[in-house]
């Protein structure tokens, strides 16, 4: 896969955080760890594969003596790098081969400098600051001691109710795909033996966005052309940019849980795409395929994971109390161990463990260094997208204001903000946009304040009057909405999106002020925002966005940074619509077009009519609140000149595209140009559009540029009818625009 967009070229680089690469020292060859693993008994052969929860006492002596006979392989869970080191210290020093521990922690987006959710960082679009992000969140977690990340979690998420597209990409395969990859450079860079990488964990594989109704650890039903073609993509683009770890998902796939899927471990993850790398179990899910119905107790699971390629069993135990009966009586075989363990070693041994296996955090820079809280900043503010903007509201003038209210359960919450995961990161180092507010002006322009509800789920409207009182003394109301960070995440899935708690109401209250009102909201999802949306001026939709949530806020909503946010992810008009994405199939009665009459407007005792008989919803249509890849921003483009280099191409050839994109505003801007294409007929039905490419271009009032991209059969490929990957001659629409609706659009052949 090719990616265009690197975010580097708008002069983001930061050369100030690049930490340059100690010298690689001596690396054990591949012999050294083959002649480990012929000294190693069965029993540390299995110890290998085991990974132990170290967030307890891990200084305990059961704990020490379980590293000293060698029965642990890594750890979870330990951030201290002291007790890193001494554990460290047991396991080279005190047992009998010396093999180093891996230690691991779950650091999603970021560390102590915490970076907006993922699914906001795929809001930014900006693969670059997205790598950069993860090379601080390495460099941070590696001063501590940990090693291996389980991230990027490359799921594909079409689903606002599963709590956990907070940690996604969103529902896009390329998107996904493109920033998973950028995620898997920022914490390995080139090689992993680089001071400060951390290995990267391609999670969970696979199809766990599918959990039925959003309901985590949900199973999942995917049939094999969706799999593939949807879910699947972003792993392999992880996998191709070398992650080294996979993690197996909860779910179970079609009657078989992830954790003992040889089709997909063995098959396809190892046969298919040749992936060398080390399989991890998720939390105790060995253990779990005997809840699951698949097996009938801990032996018969932990069979079932190492045949089907697990490696290593995170927090359970079933491999070490059975994987040695199990091949004592033949039913695993020692080659099967062998290599599980060879994967194992690799992995310490291409981090550097047996060269270096302890932590020195004074050759780090400090935690939330001076470039780490810029970055954090800088992401923030590009994930923040514009969703509504009447008469141009926004950006503020201040010096067009005598007063500023800042309203709501959100806008003074430093953990909140923060959003879920974030295990490492301090609700003290926040900056509030109510802080980031007052700070801005000091004493130049008041700043009324009251958050009208405690937190977002409350329904005391005790505080309502002051909250409204404060609107009505002033220009202008930012009223700071949506979700507390613990209402998004693993295992937090909602079945009703709208705002929770009285929020509705306090917007509502607020408004009959007649005070001009912004709303921002922060939530770990897409809500439903129909209803309120007619409430307010303007709407900035921030995600959770980090430790720097406030400055970020405040630099756009008064003009100092420019919207650059686009949607990862389609947000609903309502929870019936779900799933609604952007690239679903046409069907064969595609409501676009069609004649559809709304429920309203059906003549009461109407008989059954087959007019209007397409794929909608009599209550709510089929289009969604706001598409995929749209977002506005302070300034108005035009796109014109659409050329396509050729009409017809053959399959090694190249089709060029351009068209001129020219900001016809007042303001400087920038815009998010995307390329979608549509086969217009394929051995299996086709999405209506498909992302293929997307450039950023930043433009002076007046100015226009032509932006050119490529688009090669490897963009037109798919997983075919016959299981073959490939493209298929015909024609082909293709569309160059600011969003997944509308845009410039051309048709063209490729030759078979
Ligand atoms: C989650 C994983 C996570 C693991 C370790 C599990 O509950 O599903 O994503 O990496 O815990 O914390």
């Amino acid at each position: 896969m090719i990616y265009q967009n690197d975010g580097i070229e708008n002069g983001m680089s930061r050369q100030d955080m690049c930490i340059l690469p100690e010298a690689r020292p001596e690396a054990v060859s591949r012999d050294t760890i083959e002649a480990l693993l012929a000294k190693m008994t069965l029993q540390e052969k299995i110890g290998q594969l085991q990974q132990l929860d170290a967030s307890g006492d891990p200084l305990a002596e059961d704990f020490l003596q379980a590293v000293r006979a060698g029965k642990v392989g890594s750890i979870i869970n330990q951030v201290d790098p002291e007790t890193s080191n001494t554990l460290q210290r047991v396991a080279v020093e005190e047992s009998r081969l010396g093999i180093p521990l891996i230690s691991a922690r779950d650091v999603i987006h970021g560390f102590r400098t915490v970076f907006p959710i993922p699914l906001g960082q795929a809001a930014s679009w900006n693969p670059g600051l997205v790598e950069q992000a993860a090379r601080i969140s390495a460099l941070e977690a590696r001063r501590n001691g940990v090693h291996w990340t389980f991230a990027p979690m490359v799921d594909i998420s079409r689903d606002p109710r599963w709590g956990r597209i907070a940690e996604s990409f969103g529902e896009d395969p390329y998107l996904s795909g493109c920033l998973g990859a950028s995620m898997v450079r920022g914490f390995q860079t080139s090689d992993l033996q680089n001071h400060g990488a951390i290995a990267a964990c391609a999670k969970h594989f696979a199809g766990y966005g599918a959990s039925e109704s959003g309901r985590d650890y949900n199973s999942t039903n995917i049939p094999d052309n969706e799999l593939r073609n949807v879910y699947l993509p972003p792993f392999r683009a992880a996998a191709e940019a070398g992650a080294a770890t996979f993690m197996c998902s909860f779910g179970d796939l079609d009657g078989i849980p992830a954790t003992a899927n040889d089709y997909l471990i063995r098959q396809i993850l190892r046969g298919e795409w040749e992936f060398d790398g080390l399989v991890v179990s998720d939390w105790n899910s060995v253990k779990e395929l005997v809840v699951h119905g698949l097996c009938e107790d801990a032996r018969a699971a932990a069979k079932a994971a190492a045949s089907a390629g697990v490696d290593i069993e995170m927090a359970g135990d079933a491999y070490q109390a059975h994987l040695e009966s199990l091949v004592v009586s033949g039913q695993i075989s020692i080659e099967t161990i062998d290599g599980m363990v060879l994967n194992v070693l690799r992995l310490k041994e291409r981090l550097g463990l047996f060269e270096k296996p302890y932590t020195a955090a004074d050759e780090y820079p400090p935690l939330l260094s001076e470039a780490a809280k810029e970055l954090a900043k800088d992401l923030a503010t590009q994930s923040l997208v514009l969703l509504k903007n009447e008469d141009r509201t926004l950006p503020l003038k201040p010096a067009e204001l005598s007063s500023i209210a800042v309203i709501g359960p959100l806008a003074d919450a430093a953990q909140d903000q923060l959003g879920t995961w974030v295990f490492d990161g301090h609700a003290d180092d926040s900056v509030t946009p109510l802080a980031a507010i007052r700070q801005r002006f000091g004493e130049t322009l008041p700043v009324r304040y009251a958050c009208g509800l405690p937190y977002s789920r409350s329904r005391d409207q005790g505080g309502f009057d002051e909250a409204v009182a404060v609107a009505a003394a002033s220009d202008v109301a930012l009223v700071f909405l949506g979700e507390e960070s613990i209402l998004s995440g693993e295992a937090h899935c909602r079945a009703d999106l709208s705002l929770p708690g009285a929020q509705a109401e306090l917007l509502e209250q607020i408004r009959k002020t007649g005070t001009r009102t912004i709303v921002i909201v922060m939530a770990g999802r897409p809500l439903v925002l129909t209803d309120t949306l007619k409430h307010m001026d303007a709407l900035v939709y921030a995600w959770h966005p980090g430790t720097f949530a406030g400055p970020a806020i405040a630099d756009l909503l008064f003009g100092d940074a420019d919207p650059f946010g686009k949607l990862p992810v389609t947000f609903p008009k309502a929870v019936g619509q779900i799933p609604v994405y952007y690239n679903h199939k046409k069907t064969g009665r595609p409501p676009e077009g069609s004649e559809i009459t709304l429920i309203d407007e059906i003549p009461v005792g109407a008989q059954q009519t087959s007019l209007g008989m397409s794929a909608f919803h009599l209550d709510q249509g089929f289009e969604p609140l706001f598409p995929f890849g749209f977002g506005l921003t302070y300034s108005e483009f035009t796109q014109s000149d659409l050329q396509l280099t050729a009409n017809r191409i053959e399959m090694a050839g190249k089709l060029g595209l351009s068209c001129k994109l020219t900001n016809i505003g007042q303001r400087r801007a920038s815009e998010l140009v995307q390329l979608y294409i549509r086969d217009v007929a394929g051995s299996l039905t086709r999405p209506v559009r498909e992302l293929k490419s997307f450039k950023r271009v930043s433009l002076e009032p007046g100015a226009s540029e032509v932006i050119r991209f490529e688009l090669t059969q490897a963009d037109l490929a798919f997983s075919r009818r016959d299981k073959t990957f490939g493209a298929e001659p015909g024609k082909f629409e293709v569309w160059v625009g600011t969003s997944s609706v509308g845009g410039m659009t051309a048709t063209f052949e490729l030759l078979g």
